[in-house]
């Protein structure tokens, strides 16, 4: 398998969106919510398998790191348990920032995942996400 990661193009929206559908319950982001994000995308076989949507938070200063946030990540339901999460995840990082994102507690793939490449558990959000209604983990890169 070989595994391409490139910024995304706007001709690559209808397959994230197709990613999105499958992937979250509480509906898709239409097009136009990437717009001002960096999109990665993972490509195989010239097809989109999965992407990562971040964004700086805050600059880099005197003696600060910029700030980062990982905003939207998914990969192919078929394509899943291949490595091309942590694949975006790598690529992600080697943005020299300091990483923050948010996930639902209950899941439990993605929270493992986030552990595994070095982030940590920072806080909690009650009731943060609806449809259903649940916790947000914040977690920070160590
Ligand atoms: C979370 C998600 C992006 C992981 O994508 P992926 O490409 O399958 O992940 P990887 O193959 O890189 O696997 C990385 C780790 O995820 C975990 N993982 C992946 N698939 C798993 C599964 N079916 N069961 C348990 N853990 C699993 C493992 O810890 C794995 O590491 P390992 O292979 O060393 O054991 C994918 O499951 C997904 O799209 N989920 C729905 C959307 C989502 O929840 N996004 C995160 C929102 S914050």
């Amino acid at each position: 398998m070989t595994l391409i990661l490139r910024p995304a193009a706007p001709g690559d929206f209808p397959g994230i969106l197709e990613i999105e559908q499958e992937a979250f319950s509480d509906g898709p982001w239409v097009a136009e919510d990437f717009t001002g994000d960096d999109c990665t995308v993972a490509v195989v076989d010239g097809r989109i398998v999965g992407f990562l949507v971040s964004r700086q938070t805050f600059p880099a200063a005197e003696g600060a790191r910029a700030e980062r946030e990982i905003l939207n990540l998914a990969v192919r339901k078929i394509y899943r348990g291949r490595s091309i999460a942590k694949a975006l995840l790598q690529h992600e990082l080697e943005r020299r920032a300091v990483h923050f994102l948010e996930v639902r507690e209950s899941n439990v793939v993605a929270r493992r995942l986030y552990r595994q490449m070095g982030f940590e558990e920072v806080g909690r959000r009650p009731e943060y996400y609806d449809s259903p209604v649940e916790t947000a983990i914040v977690m920070r890169m160590k």
